[in-house]
């Protein structure tokens, strides 16, 4: 998206995506950077005096403003203002350091404060997007961006931004000062050290943003190994591919480490070319103004040239630092810009909790739904209708389209054509966020593959809820609904057992009766159950399915099964079959 954008206009944009606070905090920074540069040049200039009332104080008194300056504190010698000079230049010198230490920190604190900003941002904006985002992209890719491209941007954007920004307006009040001192000296110095790093910064360019590339698909392939191999781990050990993986492994990692490396260096090299033709040159002014004026003439301004090129030659480290290191950074900068920019709206963002709607009636319109990446239409043109209360089945062979179908009656995605009404009302309107998120509040769906979190039976049950607003006479009803009172009382510690990562410690059909619960907990009154009970024994299956039915008469019940004897619990079937439904009464009800 923006590709094509200059570093320049991609910094101005992520300003933009500042809070007003933090950039408050940015002005505030820059004018310390403006008090900072103010002590610094101060610093430097009474280096002069400071170096001549030690070596030739008698010359100190033949400026007029030192001599004004001495009569005000009653100096009548010369010799005499050796001890307030040395005072105040040293207590310049520390007041200079403090704040430059002060600088350092805010610079890191703000870097760090826009970087918890943009995280928080970024996965906010991720969470949030709609269904189909998330079924085709990547979780490598978010996972990568919110980890590491922000991070990058942190340490290798913002900071040396801050860094370059403080540095640049140290060096030019310093090189006026140097000019103000010996404008031939201070043109010559300050023309090499800009063309050597403008020479540098040019050569290097194209080659810092094929790295800067490699650095971003090298960090999101890492990531897509890691979740691939220990993802499958069962698979990974059956079949012996661990050395597979673990060569895969060793490959991206040397390649992302010596992009690394190459930009690394080429973000410090400089200064270490250039200090040494620094100190050269210092040299050979040294030696001509020596050989001049004498040692006690000439140590004042080679005291301030050397003390300047000191203070400059990091100075202007840094400035390149700021160039190059944001420059190898610019695929990761356009990523987090790029999501920044994903727009999601307060509607979007709307959650909700209780609301439930009552009496729902569920109209399919000439539904039609296919995947964008594959052509085949999944659903074609299927208009059906289910009242409040009813139980209905939805068959099919595998692949045919049923979790598709409750997809779209949840709203998670949304119809290629024609409408999905929930009592009269287009769900899929943008005007409905607030009303598709109470009908998905009114829904529990059981999907085929539960997701378990790495906590307790308690917490897995009521999924989402903070665990000291959990209702556990709720989570102990739903328990003996959902037949899963055995295993419960046989775990050591009850409904507080862990369950493991993705529930590894429970076996499939202990899962599914934990999914069960959880939907059964959500006390809605419309219950999806995709495959819910497939592992189950069929004696388990029709305690739980007839719990489910009876007494129940007010609650939708939408199963989706491939097991005939399940179908008795429901009046009508629906039959997908090549995208199209057959819809009839079961007689076997
Ligand atoms: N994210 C996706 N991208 C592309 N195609 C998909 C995606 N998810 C599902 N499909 C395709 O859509 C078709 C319908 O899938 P769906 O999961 O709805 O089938 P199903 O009837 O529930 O099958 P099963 O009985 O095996 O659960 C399948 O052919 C599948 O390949
Ligand atoms: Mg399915």
């Amino acid at each position: 998206m923006n590709d094509n954008l200059t570093i320049k206009e991609l910094l101005i944009k992520l300003f933009s995506h500042l809070n007003k606070r933090r950039k408050l905090e940015l002005f505030l920074h820059l004018i310390l950077m403006i008090i900072n540069s103010l002590a610094e040049v101060v610093s430097l200039a009474l280096i002069i005096p400071f170096l001549s009332v030690l070596t030739n104080p008698e010359n100190l008194f033949k400026i007029k403003i030192v001599k004004s300056f001495s009569e005000l504190l009653q100096i009548s010698s010369p010799y005499e203002l050796r001890l307030p000079l040395t005072i105040l230049f040293g207590s310049i010198v520390i007041f200079s350091g403090l704040i430059r230490l002060l600088n350092l920190w805010l610079t890191f604190k703000i870097g760090g404060l826009v970087g918890n900003d943009l995280t928080t941002k970024a996965f906010k904006k991720i969470l949030f997007k709609p269904y189909l985002d998330h079924v085709t992209s990547h979780t490598s890719a978010s996972i990568s961006t919110m980890t590491q491209e922000v991070s990058t941007v942190v340490y290798r954007v913002i900071i040396p931004q801050l860094q370059l920004i403080s540095s640049a307006i140290i060096s030019i009040c310093l090189i006026t000062t140097l000019i103000i001192i010996n404008w031939e000296i201070a043109f010559f110095a300050g023309f090499l050290l800009t063309f050597f790093y403008f020479i540098t910064i040019k050569l290097s360019k194209n080659y810092v943003r094929t790295l800067s590339k490699q650095e971003v698909f090298l960090n999101k392939s890492l990531i897509k190994l890691i979740q691939e191999s220990l993802g499958s781990i069962r698979e990974v050990i059956l079949n012996n591919s661990h050395l597979y993986f673990y060569r895969n492994f060793q490959g991206i990692s040397f390649q992302l480490e010596s992009v690394r490396a190459r930009s690394s260096f080429l973000s410090t090299y400089p200064r270490i070319a250039l200090e040494p033709i620094g100190i050269t040159i210092l040299a050979i002014i040294a030696f001509f103004s020596v050989s001049q004026d004498g040692i006690d003439n000439a140590l004042p301004l080679i005291g301030s040239l050397a003390l300047g090129i000191q203070k400059l030659l990091p100075l202007t480290q840094k400035i390149y630092e700021g160039f190059i290191r944001t420059r190898a950074a610019k695929a990761s900068l356009i990523t987090v810009i790029d999501l920044m920019e994903k727009s999601i709206s307060d509607e979007d963002c709307f959650v909700s909790h209780s609301n439930l709607l009552e009496n729902n009636s569920i109209i399919f319109k000439n539904v039609s739904f296919n995947y964008q990446n594959i052509n085949r239409t999944i659903i074609n043109s299927v208009n059906f209708t289910i009242n409040q209360g009813e139980k209905i089945a939805i068959i099919g062979t595998t692949g045919s389209g049923k979790s598709t179908l409750v997809d779209l009656l949840i709203g998670l995605l949304p119809p290629s054509n024609g409408k999905v009404l929930i009592n009269g009302k287009d769900i899929n309107k943008i005007s409905n966020k607030r009303f598709l998120a109470r009908w998905r509040a009114s829904i529990a769906h059981l999907p085929q593959n539960i997701y378990l979190a790495d906590s307790s039976i308690k917490e897995n049950i009521a999924f989402g809820v903070p665990p000291n607003e959990i209702d556990i006479n709720r989570v102990n009803e739903v328990i003996n609904r959902s037949q899963l009172r055995d295993f419960v009382d046989s775990c050591n510690n009850g409904i507080n057992s862990l369950v493991g990562e993705n529930g590894v410690a429970l076996s499939g059909g202990q899962r599914q009766r934990i999914g069960i619960a959880r939907a059964l907990y959500k006390k809605t009154n419309i219950l999806l159950l995709d495959e819910a009970t497939s592992a189950l024994d069929i004696k388990t299956e029709e305690l739980i399915m007839q719990n489910l039915c009876s007494n129940n008469t007010n609650m939708t019940l939408i199963i989706i099964t491939h097991r005939t004897q399940n179908l008795k619990y429901c009046e009508r079937i629906l039959n997908l079959n090549k995208g199209e439904i057959n819809d009839y009464a079961n007689k076997t009800y």
